[in-house]
């Protein structure tokens, strides 16, 4: 029998290392955070999100998934999100992966492997060019490595035109991590333009980006070993390499620099050129207090193990 009505609900996601390196087929590490986007459906005589009609402009993901890969009827949206947006914390891929498992849920299709590929997709379409990063790290949980080889601890594998992605799971030591938000939006289409040009032009920007290839691989053994001191000098140095790269900005240096101090490490988290840093921290209070103190919102998080779940 269909189901009438399903509930989904999708982490948040940090990169600890290797964003924009990834969109060149270089590897990077995300690791899931406990805020999360819930989300629930049900049949409905119109659209629906939230109560308001859905509009081609305002829920562009939603749209491109409900056109593109949903064979029924129309439906009725409703979200909760405790994932600020356009953040750099994943609330797309949230947002993606919840509606496509509530998609696959309803038609008796629900699995990872297949939510992690469609939930890329429409990442994919409504943004230009992006990674499988987010919405694979948003559907396992805990954290993942997607690299160009295959290694242990596989979870799937994804391409898209001349580009394969491998997805891994990542066991992670506990650890603590504080966003601190500027609260100044990051549009990732944009700051992924940004690179590309700054890429197809310098040879030196080609080599920053290789050597956050390998920076990223130096972490995922320093978070296997639990070295959490190491993982900090690693994402420092990646900090270093992003700036080169051109993304960060007055607001996250500000941020940077206040929570530094209290930290292993401290870097972008995601696109860059606004929405958020993270750092590494066994003292959140004092990295807390110093983001807030120069106008930046913290956020006080830690690994979620629960990826995507889904259910009537
Ligand atoms: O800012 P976010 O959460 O959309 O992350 C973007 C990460 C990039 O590597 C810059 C792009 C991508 O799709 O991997």
């Amino acid at each position: 029998m269909p189901l009438t009505m399903v509930s989904a609900s999708s982490p948040a996601k940090a990169i600890l290392f290797g964003e924009h390196a990834v969109v060149y087929g270089l590897p990077a590490l995300a690791v899931s955070l406990d805020r999360r986007l819930e989300m629930t459906v049900h049949p409905s005589e119109v659209w629906t999100v939230d109560g308001a009609p859905l509009e081609s402009r305002k829920h562009r993901y939603i749209r491109w998934g409900a056109e593109n890969l949903w064979d029924g009827g129309p439906l009725n949206i409703s979200t909760r999100s405790s994932i600020p947006s356009a953040s750099g914390l994943g609330s797309s891929a949230a947002l993606c992966c919840s509606l496509i498992s509530c998609f696959l849920e309803m038609r008796g299709a629900m699995s990872p492997e297949e939510l992690a590929r469609k939930a890329f997709e429409v990442e994919y379409n409504v943004q230009g060019k992006a990674s499988p990063t987010d919405t694979s790290c948003c559907t396992h949980g805990s954290a993942v490595l997607v690299s160009p080889d295959r290694r242990d601890d596989h979870l799937w594998s994804i391409s898209k035109e001349e580009r394969t992605w491998h997805v891994h799971h990542v066991p992670l030591p506990p650890m603590e991590l504080v966003v601190g938000y500027t609260r100044t939006p990051s549009v990732t289409t944009v700051m992924v333009a940004k690179v590309r040009d700054y890429y197809q032009r310098s040879g030196f920007a080609r080599e920053t980006i290789e050597e956050i290839g390998q920076l990223t691989m130096a972490g995922l053994e320093a978070l296997k070993k639990g070295d959490l001191v190491e993982v900090g000098a690693l994402m420092d140095r990646n900090q270093a390499l992003l700036s080169i790269l051109g993304v960060s900005t007055k607001e996250l240096k500000k941020l940077l620099d206040a929570a530094a101090p209290h930290s292993y490490g401290v870097k972008i988290t995601g696109a860059g050129g606004g929405g958020s840093m993270i750092a590494l921290t066994d003292r959140p209070e004092l990295v807390e207090q110093a983001i807030m103190r120069i106008g930046g919102t913290p956020y006080r998080v830690r690994p979620s193990n629960t990826g995507t779940t889904v259910g009537p």
